[in-house]
């Protein structure tokens, strides 16, 4: 992969000029000098239409950004990705999610080895496991058939199974509870377990390392629920765990059978493994035909980023535009609004994938970067945000662009509720680009004092993400879509995308702290340590 800075090419120069002429400009200005503009901003890729026309670029603008992009050697890195290289170099691995949806005839060989016959090979075990826990044959040591399930994991082990399994609720079996426990805070496994039977339920302890703190202290507490429902009976345990994980012996340690283990591989990142194994949850809830209805979105997508031109390739220009936003107009953070309620988690699924790849201030040359890098990712469902801090975007200090997501059919078609909901995104998308003047405050008859405050600049960014109804394809596809962006910008930043050093150190501190409350160390701590030490421990002899 090239090793390139970005703000040493042309292009990042021209684009710091281009700043400075778009500032003069409005986006009612642009709306009105170019009729075309809604249609000329507008990109589809596969059932998705991605409306654009409220950013603050013109075609000189874009121009500069696909420049940038080819300097930086975004569709090359593109290629290496696709083709199993190691580019994710500090850990010396392969990238390659993008295999996990290949269909069954596609071959894809990575270290010498195909590896899509091994994907399909554990896709199908899952699909004859899912139907066993479906059709009843898989039953809970005391016979029953299973009725719940829990995964236990936390981040890429957690966050996109349990978006997905709200996201696809519509398509999953109602009779069938499926809940996810990742926190290593007790209350969690408490409050989710708490109306469940033992003898009907089933856990995946989902862990791609299977050494994961939270995880292991989680599937420990769940084993020992299980235990006390069997009068400690171990042979129990092999009828109600099930791993996902590519560390098959701490699998075995736990006590989970072999069979029993469905398996991924070391070139699929923690925050990209929600079409490995790790879907398993998700395929349980939505069952196989659905789940693999979500892979071939997924795969569409990816044929979309690998082969569409540069000028209509959706992954590639939003990434572009955040770079814009990020790296020439100071936007710090970036917004995900879903106008869609089985969307809830989208947001917080988004900012691991975000966050965890692309927050990184050390060049692929190993420099500290002098430029900006991934911004800070968030977001709730619309309208929701609307009556909390829309205020802000509208009104505020801080540029923050936004990401509107919302779809023609909803599943709940309920008098006007969907009517209403869409007719708020479209609102708010106007209300941000274009806000309103003092000239038509005052026409409003607005008392002179009030009219500032009712003023809104406008010239606030977003892109209008839009699809015909959240279904496993179109969530396949969108999520793909972020995946292939967040891609495009760790390129252009220069910085290793796909490892996550910055989780490490609290790891490590979390540990030595832990020896000490348990009195097995007596290692000295860090003074801040020492003392909050003392006073956790004054208040509970207190409490
Ligand atoms: O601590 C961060 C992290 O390593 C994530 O990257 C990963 O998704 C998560 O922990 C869980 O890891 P594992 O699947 O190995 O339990």
């Amino acid at each position: 992969m090239k090793k390139v800075d970005p703000i040493v090419q042309p292009a990042w120069k021209q684009l710091k000029e281009e700043v400075e002429r778009i500032r003069g400009r409005t986006l009612r200005g642009m709306f009105h000098e170019d009729p075309e503009r809604p249609a000329k901003y507008l990109l589809s890729a596969g059932d998705l239409l991605i409306d654009y026309s409220c950013n603050l670029i013109d075609d000189h603008v874009l121009a500069a950004l696909f420049r940038l992009a080819l300097d930086c050697g975004v569709p090359d890195a593109r290629d290496e990705m696709f083709r199993g290289h190691h580019i994710n170099e500090t850990e010396d691995r392969a990238v390659l999610h993008v295999a996990l949806r290949l269909p069954r005839e596609a071959s894809l060989v990575v270290d010498g080895r195909d590896v899509v016959p091994e994907v399909h090979r554990v896709l199908d075990r899952m699909e004859d496991f899912v139907r066993r826990v479906w059709s009843g044959g898989w039953k809970g040591y005391s016979g029953e058939r299973i009725r719940s399930v829990v995964n236990i994991g936390i981040g890429g082990s957690d966050l996109g199974p349990a978006m997905a399994v709200e996201a696809l609720k519509p398509f999953s079996r109602r009779d069938l509870t499926v809940r996810f426990v990742s926190n290593v805070d007790a209350t969690d496994f408490v409050e989710k377990t708490r109306d469940l039977d033992p003898r009907s339920t089933l856990f995946i302890i989902s862990s791609k390392t299977f050494t994961t703190q939270e995880t292991m202290t989680n599937a420990a507490t769940a084993r020992q629920w299980c235990l006390d429902a069997y009068g400690g009976d171990r042979r129990a345990v092999e009828r109600h765990f099930v791993a996902v994980s590519t560390n098959r012996e701490k699998v075995a340690e736990f006590g989970i059978h072999p069979e029993n283990t469905f398996e991924f591989w070391d070139w699929v990142g923690g925050r990209y493994s929600m079409c490995s194994a790790i879907g398993l949850s998700v395929m349980l809830a939505i069952g196989p035909d659905h789940f693999r209805q979500m892979l071939a979105g997924f795969h569409a997508m990816d044929n979309h980023f690998r082969t569409a031109p540069m000028e209509r390739n959706a992954p590639l220009l939003l990434g572009l535009l955040g770079i814009w936003y990020v790296n020439f107009w100071g936007a710090e953070t970036w917004a995900v609004i879903p106008y869609e309620q089985y969307l809830q988690r989208f947001p917080a699924y988004l900012q691991q994938l975000d966050m965890e790849s692309n927050g990184k201030s050390v060049s692929r040359s190993g420099r500290p970067v002098t430029w900006q890098t991934g911004p800070i990712l968030w977001g709730e469902p619309g309208t929701n945000g609307q009556h909390s801090f829309f205020q802000l975007l509208h009104q505020g200090t801080h540029l923050v662009p936004i990401d509107l997501i919302g779809f023609a059919r909803s599943h709940n078609e309920l008098g006007d509720h969907h009517q209403k909901l869409i007719a708020n995104m479209f609102a708010q998308a106007s209300a941000l680009a274009f806000g309103r003047t003092r000239e038509e405050v005052e026409a409003e008859g607005t008392p002179e004092r009030l009219v500032p405050f009712r003023v809104f600049n406008g010239n606030r960014p977003c892109n209008v993400i839009m699809a015909p109804q959240l279904t496993p394809s179109v969530l396949g596809q969108l999520i793909a879509l972020y995946e292939h962006k967040v891609f495009v910008q760790g390129v252009i930043w220069n910085i290793y995308s796909f490892d996550q050093w910055g989780v490490e150190l609290g790891k490590g501190i979390a540990g030595r702290i832990l020896g000490r409350l348990k009195g097995e160390s007596d290692e000295e701590l860090d003074p801040a340590a020492e003392h909050r030490l003392s006073l956790y421990r004054s208040l509970r002899e207190k409490g």
